[in-house]
């Protein structure tokens, strides 16, 4: 399926090139207060993170914040390891995503390139998600619920880290449930930590919406997108935001990405409208290009999906 896609839009469209190889870091990408209590496990003290650099943050999650298990072997959580920036992959309305490498210094077998996705707090973010996403969510700390409503900066940082985790619910949830979504690393605060879709290179999946392929090979990728679709229904939840924007196309296979907004089919007063919105975005793509397809029969679909 390589020739699906023309090889230089991969990472990004031109007014958004990848810059694998910067070395750019915003002011929270390093919390120095959890390196201290790694010093006494490390007996390799003498690496110090160099610059773009921080300790592999995965010793000081706590479990909860840590993606489902079985772990994937590649998975690397070793105390000794360090995370390295390798550049920015993607800035969003509300996030930027980077790519970065995990790795233990002198360990071939240790090594991984990770998506952080990191989300802005409110003052830095060009959009707002509407609130009907998020009807019916609760907020469990009542401190962090005054914060919110009185708008605090404590406030703006809980507001940026609810989506972080809400990305990151998701991804487990629907990673246990065996949809095609990047496996969840970790949460930390503002930033997700996911496996990284594309070469070994720190070259990105490309997106659906830059896929070129003929009728039949655009018809394989509806079906898995269907597949996905599926599974999202039979758990209850829509995407919420599904596009060939936030669908990538890794060695043939469809994935897709953006989850904090899932929403739920029925508890939800808008889960009808969502899915429904869902169904003939992708419908409108694919039948752009000569798929058959058609949005209401996959809403019913979608819908049934949900009943089972
Ligand atoms: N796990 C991943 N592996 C590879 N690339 C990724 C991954 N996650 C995100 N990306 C890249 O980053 C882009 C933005 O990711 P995502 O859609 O999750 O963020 P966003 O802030 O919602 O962006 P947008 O506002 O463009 O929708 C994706 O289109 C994709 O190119
Ligand atoms: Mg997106």
């Amino acid at each position: 399926m390589s020739d699906l896609f023309a090889s230089s839009e991969a990472a990004s469209s031109p007014s958004e090139p990848a810059r694998f190889g910067a070395t750019s870091l915003d002011s929270h990408s390093f919390d120095t207060s959890s390196f201290a209590s790694l010093e006494t496990e490390l007996s390799f003290a003498d690496v110090d993170p160099g610059e773009g650099q921080r300790w592999s943050t995965w010793p000081t999650i706590t479990p909860s914040e840590r993606g489902p298990e079985p772990w994937p072997a590649w998975v690397v959580t070793s105390a000794g390891a360090l995370d390295t920036e390798r550049g920015i992959l993607k800035t969003g309305k509300e996030a930027d995503v980077f790519l970065l490498e995990r790795a233990v210094p002198g360990d071939p077998t240790q090594h991984t390139l990770l998506a952080a996705k990191r989300y802005r707090s409110a003052e830095h973010r060009s959009f707002h998600r509407s609130s009907v996403y998020t009807e019916g969510r609760s907020t469990r700390n009542t401190r962090d619920a005054r914060a919110l409503a009185k708008k605090s900066e404590h406030g703006r940082a809980v507001a940026a880290a609810q989506w972080s985790f809400a990305e990151f619910e998701a991804l487990c949830r629907m990673w246990e449930r065996g949809a095609p979504v990047p496996y969840p690393v970790q949460v930390n605060g503002t930033e997700v930590l996911m496996e990284f879709l594309g070469d070994a290179d720190g070259t990105a999946a490309p997106r659906l919406a830059q896929a070129r392929g003929d009728r039949a090979e655009l018809q394989e990728l509806y079906t898995q997108v269907v597949d996905l679709m599926r599974i999202f229904a039979a758990a209850g939840f829509a995407h919420g935001d599904l596009s060939a924007y936030n669908l990538l196309v890794h060695d043939g296979r469809v994935r897709v990405i953006d989850l904090p907004q899932i929403v739920d089919i029925i508890a939800n007063p808008q889960g009808l409208d969502l899915l429904h919105r869902d169904c003939v975005n992708i419908c409108d793509w694919f039948a752009r290009r000569r798929v058959e397809c058609d949005a209401e029969e996959l809403f019913a679909e979608m819908l049934a999906a949900s009943y089972t």
